[in-house]
């Protein structure tokens, strides 16, 4: 395990519900340092997009603390975690989520549209240098 930094994930009594059932997570604790790796694994309906989706703010918890350097992501509204997950999450899903219809670069640039439709001419310039790294010039 990596070297320890100041920071990072701490998890205290998370349990995410549906439908008035068993949880689908109950996690007493779970710390990961600020530069740790951590891979999630098991079968297939455990809970593993579940934890993904509430680490990163996106799935409401019915009890519990996620903070990240310090601040209880689980205890925000859901507006307060989609402003907090737009400074914070870089996230790839399962699924790729490309918009057809938009060009290769716009879809790189597709999270930038939701501050302004016109992005800064640093940051296109930033997602055309990223795509050809990629190989997609
Ligand atoms: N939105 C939802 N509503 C009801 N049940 C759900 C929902 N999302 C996931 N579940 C249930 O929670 C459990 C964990 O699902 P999931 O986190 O997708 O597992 P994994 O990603 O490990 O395959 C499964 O039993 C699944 O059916
Ligand atoms: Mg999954």
């Amino acid at each position: 395990m990596a070297t320890r930094h100041p920071g990072g994930l701490a998890v205290r009594g998370l349990k995410v519900v549906f439908d008035r059932g068993a949880p689908v997570l109950d996690i007493g604790r779970l710390d990961v340092g600020s530069g740790e790796q951590v891979a999630i694994t098991g079968p297939s309906g455990c809970g593993k997009t579940t934890l993904a989706l509430a680490l990163s703010g996106i799935q409401p918890v019915q009890e519990g603390q996620v903070r990240w350097n310090g601040q209880d992501v689980a205890g925000l509204g859901e507006g307060a975690r989609d402003r907090w997950r737009r400074r914070h999450v870089g996230m790839i899903f399962q699924d790729f989520h490309l918009v057809p219809g938009m060009s290769v670069l716009r879809n790189v640039l597709a999270a930038s549209y939701f501050s302004t439709w016109r992005p800064a001419a640093p940051v296109v310039a930033r997602a055309a240098e990223l795509l050809e790294q990629c190989g997609v010039p």
